[in-house]
This record gives structure tokens, sequence and C-alpha cells, in this order.
């Protein structure tokens, strides 16, 4: 008798020989979906076994992830935060590293005017409205298929954010922080195949050096005197080129947060 314990192990072990970095826990995901239940309910139920309709759709969706596709395309959704984001191939998935900015919004004074730039899925803006709802948060996002992921989102979790389509901070809105997880990937780095093939380009690369989108923000905030916090995530590689080009554009105060890996992930200016 196949159980859901024996299901698991040869999802996890198909996943692995298809190079994917996380294979029970993927298997585990994706079987949770099948069953409409988490990763608990499988414990619950490990010595049961699949129906028919529910071991096809188990092998459809670790055929998709075998081709390595992200977990969090096939589920149509991903955690961040407190929340919990539709997303789909028109916006990145938000990344772990990512809470780090909503960390250096939670640290705003009261009643703060924030701008998420670049803000995808929206999971930026709307994880800080959701744990500050004193904040005046805006999502800034150029690409409008994305832009239209964020909307979605901030119907379904009614959290008032204003949404903008500009490039950069084209909106002339005065804003005391500026937030952004821009792309920041060097064109013709080798990436994995679950964000090459099928995370937007337009959301990873930026120039040669991975820094032409942070460079230009940086560039417009240094002009916009009102902004008294930036915070930009970064590279693992780009803490020091990035610091430079904040304390440059005269925010006195520099500093480099980084992730759980130990890697710099975030520079912080304030002035
Ligand atoms: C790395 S993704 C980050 C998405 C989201 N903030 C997150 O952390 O999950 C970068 C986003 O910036 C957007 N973007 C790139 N260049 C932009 C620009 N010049 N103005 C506004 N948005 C831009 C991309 O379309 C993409 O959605």
């Amino acid at each position: 008798m196949t159980t859901l314990r024996d299901e698991l192990a040869s999802g996890a072990a198909s996943l692995a020989q298809a190079g994917c970095e996380t294979p029970r826990l993927d298997a585990e995901l994706l079987l949770a979906e099948v069953l409409r239940t988490d990763r608990a309910g499988l414990v619950i139920a490990n010595s049961t076994r699949l129906t028919g309709d529910q071991r096809t759709r188990y092998m459809a969706l670790l055929t998709r992830r075998a081709m390595r596709e992200p977990v969090a395309y096939i589920l149509g959704r991903r955690e961040f935060r407190r929340l919990s984001l539709a997303v789909d191939p028109r916006v990145l998935v938000p990344r772990p590293e990512t809470e780090l900015l909503v960390e250096v919004g939670l640290e705003l004074p009261s009643g703060a005017r924030v701008v998420d730039v670049g803000t995808g899925s929206g999971a930026v803006a709307l994880a800080l409205k959701d744990e500050r709802p004193d904040l005046v948060v805006t999502g800034i996002e150029r690409d409008r298929a994305a832009l239209a992921v964020a909307r979605a989102n901030t119907q379904r979790l009614r959290l008032d954010v204003r949404w903008v389509e500009a490039d950069l901070l084209d909106d002339r809105t005065a804003y005391d922080a500026v937030i952004a997880n821009l792309p920041y990937v060097r064109e013709g780095e080798s990436l994995p195949p679950e964000v090459s093939e099928f995370e937007p380009a337009s959301a990873l690369f930026a120039g040669p050096d991975g820094l032409a989108a942070i460079r230009r923000l940086v560039a417009i905030v240094g002009d916009r005197e009102e902004v008294s916090t930036v915070a930009l995530e970064i590279g693992a590689e780009q803490g020091a080129a990035v610091s430079e080009l904040v304390a440059g554009a005269g925010f006195g105060s520099v500093e480099v947060r980084r992730d759980l890996a130990g890697d710099d992930r975030v520079v912080v200016g304030r002035r």
C-alpha cells in the first residue's frame, strides 16, 4: 500500500534528482496543496492513501517543480511577514531577506510618508501598511502587469496603499522615506533555473555592474530634500559601492545591514 509517507519520499527523490535545492520541503508543500491541508496535516495523515485524482494532481505539480518552476508560482502564493501574497510570473517571488527592508520601515516615525519603489507583488508596501497602519504608504512600479498583481493583493488584503505606475520617483509626490528592492543583478550573471527561466528579467538585471537602477534612484533621492531615510536592497558584493553612492547623495549616516546568511543586504542612509 502506498501511503502519504511513501508518496512524499518518492516525490522528494524525484525533485532531488531534478536538482531542486529543498526537495523534501517542496514535495510536502505540493502534496499539502493537493490535499488542501498544511505540512502539519500531512504528518497526521501520513499513513493514509491518495485517491486516483489526488495522485494525478500531485504528479502534475511534481512535474512542474522538476522543470524547476518555483514552488511559489505553482501554488500561486508566497508568505511574506504576516501576509500571504498572490504571486505569478508577472512578479518576482518575494524573498525572506527583503523583510529587512520592512524592518527599516518599521523604525520610521508615526505618520511618515513612505514609498516602496519597484514594488512588484506589493510585498514591502503591503507588509508595512499591515504592521504600521499609521504610515502613509505608496507603491511605485514601472511594469503595468506587475502593478496589476500588487493591486489585486491590496484588494484581497484590504490594506490602504496607494499604487502608482511610474519610472522610479516620477510621480513627484513628497516622501519622508524611500525604500526599494530594485533590480541589482549584473547582466550576464548566471542564476539558478528557477530564477533565470521563470522570474521576469526586468525585475532582476540592471546593467553591467547591477547598479544602473539603484544609481538612478539615489541621484533622484539626493535632490529630494524632504527624504530623510533611504533603504536599498543590494547584492552581497555591492555594500561598499552603494554606501558610497548614498553618502555622495548627501546622507550623512550610512549603514549596511546583513541578512541571516551574513551577507550585506540592505544599505540605509539617513540625514
Ligand atoms: C527585484 S524586483 C522586487 C519586487 C518587490 N519589491 C519584492 O521585493 O519582491 C524589482 C521590481 O522593480 C521594478 N522596476 C524595475 N525598474 C524600475 C523602475 N525604473 N521604476 C519602477 N519600477 C522598476 C521591476 O518591474 C520589479 O517589479
